[in-house]
């Protein structure tokens, strides 16, 4: 027997959770699985598997009012719902194509329950897939495990999410736009009736398309992002050579051209993450396997990867070696307000000094946990900003937490040995230095040459 308004929603990481929370905030009744069962019982019990704001809060209001159920088997739910949501993992491939196993493995249990299934039902594949997946191998295992006809006995879209890491509901409830790339008519018709759902009187403009597109759409988004940093990391390194040059200024300047738009130009350390490394590689895959030259997606990658190098050097260049020295890394995360550490660009750089000789203490306000999952036993892990600049012959701010704005002349002078501190975040005032014994270098700004 079928409820009203429910789905289903398989995979339970961070977009998984975050639909789920989202939608069973709203009245929607919401039936979760994973194949993770620590995961499963730690959201049974209305605790969140990971930091981001407000999330706990709507889990434990879903949970305790029995809208959003946890289901050991997937059947259970598909069998009870309208929808069924795929957000499972595409982790990249040692060539850099994304994995599609978990994704297929979810489409051949939904098939297996479509086929008993007597009510109509829309499955929505949530998870970054390269384009032409949706209607290629994804639709062929669900119609053979189904014995069902795709449009005819079943509804199909592909819908990309857009959500960032500790705005993840935020962006959930209030996102830009909805992406549906449907099959047909009908099932984009289908699924916009659980946005309507979702959003109400505020439903973000819709844009109805292929599934193809729509899957092309979300690697395209996360790729022009990327690109913009990384153009504003190359201007940014022009900037450090010019007298009186300030990425931030420059960035303000282009930024307020409409066509350009303010977002995603601050200049730094680089971009990481869970989505924007592994989706550019399998762009990039996708761009070679199509006989194409991915140039930009390229020259994004050099350039992100060259800021940690960019670093490094300048390091080398300020201590004369890094062997044997003793640098201070203020922050791991990959970005602030979250303690997610993958592919960090903060964990690359303390990698990076640790091949040449450094000894590295690193802080992170919120990511202790998981930086000593990647660097334990390499890395002194501070639980302090004062504890982590002991003795440090360098300091350099990696993740821009509000936090580390703290940073004074004064603070250092007690604790540091060395007086070099790279602010490659840009959070730092430089007023607060100028008439200090400290060379505080700015990603982005004029360096003049060192004082010998
Ligand atoms: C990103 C996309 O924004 C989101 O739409 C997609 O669904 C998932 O990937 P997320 O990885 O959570 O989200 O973080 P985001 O805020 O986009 O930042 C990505 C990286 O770029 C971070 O390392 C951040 O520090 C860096 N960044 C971001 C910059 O260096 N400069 C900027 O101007 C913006």
């Amino acid at each position: 027997m079928q409820d009203t308004m429910s789905v289903t929603v398989i995979g339970l990481g961070y977009v998984g959770i975050v639909t789920a929370a989202c939608l069973s905030s709203r009245g929607i009744l919401v039936y979760c699985h994973d194949i993770n069962p620590e995961k499963l019982s730690a959201i049974r019990n209305g605790v969140s598997p990971i930091y981001e704001p407000g999330l706990e809060d709507l889990l434990r209001n879903a949970v305790m009012n029995g809208r959003l159920r946890v289901v050991e088997d997937p059947a259970e739910g598909i069998s009870r719902s309208s929808y069924t949501i795929i957000t499972v993992g595409t982790p990249s491939l040692s060539d850099g194509s994304a994995d599609l196993s978990q994704v297929f493995s979810a489409a051949e249990t939904i098939g297996k329950c479509l086929r008993s299934l007597n009510q109509r039902h829309v499955v929505v594949l949530r998870s970054t897939v390269p384009p032409g997946t949706t209607i290629g191998p994804f639709m062929n295992i669900l119609e053979s495990f189904s014995g069902k006809k795709c449009g005819l006995d079943f509804g199909l879209c592909f819908n990309p999410e857009f959500l960032r890491e500790g705005s993840a509901v935020e962006d959930t409830l209030n996102p830009d736009r909805i992406v549906i790339g449907c099959i047909d008519q009908k099932s984009g018709e289908e699924l916009l009736s659980l946005y309507r759902a979702l959003h109400q009187e505020q439903l973000p403009p819709v844009i109805m398309t292929t599934p193809t597109s729509a899957e092309l759409i979300k690697y395209a988004n996360n790729a022009f992002l990327a690109m913009k940093i990384s153009f504003i990391n190359m201007i940014s390194r022009l900037c450090e050579k010019l007298p009186g040059g300030n990425v931030d200024e420059v960035a303000a300047g282009i930024g307020a051209d409409k066509r350009i738009g303010p977002y995603f130009l601050k200049a730094g350390l680089g971009w990481g993450g869970s989505c924007f490394p592994k989706d550019l590689r399998a762009l990039r895959r996708i761009f070679l396997e199509a006989g194409l030259k991915p140039h930009l997606i390229d020259a994004t990658i050099e350039i992100n990867d060259g800021q940690v190098e960019w670093v490094c050097r300048l390091l080398e260049r300020e201590l004369s070696t890094l062997s044997g020295k003793r640098i201070a890394i203020l922050g791991a995360a990959f970005k602030e307000f979250t303690d997610d550490v993958r592919e960090s660009q903060a964990i690359r750089l303390a990698n990076r000094l640790l091949n040449s000789g450094a000894s590295i203490s690193i802080f992170d306000p919120a990511a202790t946990i998981n930086v000593s999952k990647v660097l334990d036993g390499k890395v002194d892990i501070a639980k302090s900003i004062d504890e982590c600049l002991e003795n440090a012959d360098a300091a350099v701010i990696a993740t821009p937490w509000p936090v580390f704005r703290s940073l004074t002349p004064e603070k250092l002078r007690e604790k540091m040995k060395g007086k070099i501190i790279i602010d490659a975040r840009r959070i730092i005032d430089p007023k607060l230095f100028e008439s200090s014994e400290f060379r505080l270098l700015i990603l982005g700004s004029y360096m003049e040459s060192r004082r010998e």
